[in-house]
Parts: C-alpha cells; structure tokens; sequence
C-alpha cells in the first residue's frame, strides 16, 4: 500500500505492460464514450502500476514526474493540495515530504482519510474558502498544488473556459497564501496559459515551466504550469 515510507518509483509501467490489447465490445444499455473510456481504463499500463502500488489514482505518476523534474515537495513544510480527491497525489506528497510537514487537501468530494493529510470538503471558488483555506493552513504555505479539474462536458471551448477559471482561483490563492521562495504547480490545457495567466505567474516567480508528465495522456491536451520561487508579497503584481 502505498503511503508513508513507501517507495515512490517513477519507473515508467509502460515498459511493463507486454503490449496486450483488452477489447471492450459495445454492451446495450452502455454509451459509446462509456465503453471507450473502459477499454483505456484497461489497457492503461499507469492504471495497473496504481492499483499494484495501492495509489488511489494514476494521476499519482503525474505528480512523481513534476517532482522528478522540479523537486518540489522534499523541502516543503505546509503544502496544499487543491482539487484533492480521491488522494493520489496526497499520498505522493505524504511519501516524498519531509517528515514534519502539514498537508492540508480539499475537493469537493469526500476524500478517505490518509495519514499524514488533513482533507477538507470544500469548493475553493466559494466566498469563505480562502478564509477557511488560510485559518486550516495557520501560516504561509511553501506550495501550493492544483490538480483541479472540471467534469468534461465534451464542449471543448466550456472545459477549456471552467479549467482556466480553476487555475486562476488557484492562482490568486497562491499569490496570497505562499512564502517567499514557494511554489506553485496548476493543471492548464495547451494554448491556456498564454495571456494574462502566464504574465502574472512570471512576475510574481523566478521561474515558470511548463510540463507534461509521461503519465498525462498524449491525446489529452492537459499539461501542468510550475512556478517556482515566489518573489513575495513585495513582489506581488496585481492581476489587474
Ligand atoms: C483530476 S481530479 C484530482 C485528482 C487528484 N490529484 C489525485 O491524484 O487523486 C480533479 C478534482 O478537482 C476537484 N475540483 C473541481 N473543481 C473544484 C473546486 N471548485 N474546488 C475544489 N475541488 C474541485 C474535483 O472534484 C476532482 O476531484
């Protein structure tokens, strides 16, 4: 099982899957689309390695590869772990943190409890969530992690618009919660980051990066925005 202590390879399980391809047939009742995201569920070698390494979500390889590449989490005292559930990348950071750090995580949805997390069921776009966010941290965060992602509504142009809106409520979270030096790692999609977004993340950090981790599909056009050294409330440019 996955969790404190526990070994956090990144070895890629794309070496292990044999090439095997599970076919799914149409079944009555079941959508196309419901049947084509079972047969990728099944052939998924990242699916496999998640659930013969007990993490709750493939989604766990996301966030070992953003830290392979940008050791974000084995300095970092109090981290938050925006759009939480079910738990795969708090397990990460409770594997891969310092041995005293805080973990504060929330979702919308309930989230089994992980030793060494605190989880809350909260929306970070209602009106008391920053306050209730910054009262359960009770200090300034070193990082601040947004996985965050709405239920895709298949519009390409919706999901586009509601996955920016998240980055952007964690943005501005962010910017008021970090330490100086602190980082902060946001879903986005290709092209989302271009304006406004991407000029406020480069002057309020030293260094801003996009990546795409093996673990993100190729056909998805989802990639992760990482911020590093955060220049401080001096520094801070307002969104204007
Ligand atoms: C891709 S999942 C996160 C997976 C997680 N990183 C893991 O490894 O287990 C995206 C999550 O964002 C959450 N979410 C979407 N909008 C949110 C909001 N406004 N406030 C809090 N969580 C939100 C969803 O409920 C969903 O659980």
């Amino acid at each position: 099982m996955a969790g404190r202590g526990s070994k956090g390879g990144t070895r890629d399980p794309r070496s292990r899957s044999r090439g095997k391809h599970v076919r799914v047939k149409t079944a009555r009742g079941r959508k196309l689309s419901s049947t084509r995201w079972l047969e990728r569920q099944l052939n998924d070698p990242f699916v496999a390695e998640a659930r013969r390494l007990g993490y709750r979500a493939r989604s766990a390889f996301k966030l070992m590869g953003i830290d392979d590449k940008f050791q974000i989490l084995r300095r970092a005292r109090r981290i938050v772990d925006l759009g939480a559930a079910p738990g795969g990348w708090a397990q990460v950071v409770v594997e891969r943190g310092s041995k005293n750090m805080k973990l504060l995580g929330i979702d919308l949805q309930d989230i089994e409890p992980l030793e060494g997390a605190e989880f809350l069921k909260m929306d970070l776009l209602a009106a008391d969530a920053e306050e209730r966010l910054m009262a359960a941290l009770d200090g300034p965060a070193d990082l601040v992690l947004s996985d965050m992602a709405n239920a895709a509504t298949g519009h390409k142009q919706t999901d586009h618009l509601k996955t920016m809106a998240l980055c952007e409520a964690a943005l501005d979270f962010a910017l008021k919660v970090l330490a100086p030096g602190g980082a902060f790692v946001a879903k986005v999609l290709v092209g989302g980051t271009e304006s406004q977004l991407l000029a406020t993340m480069k002057q309020n950090f030293a260094v801003v990066r996009h990546f795409k981790p093996d673990a993100s599909r190729q056909e998805s056009s989802e990639l992760y925005v990482v911020a590093k050294g955060f220049k401080g409330a001096a520094g801070n440019k307002d969104r204007g």
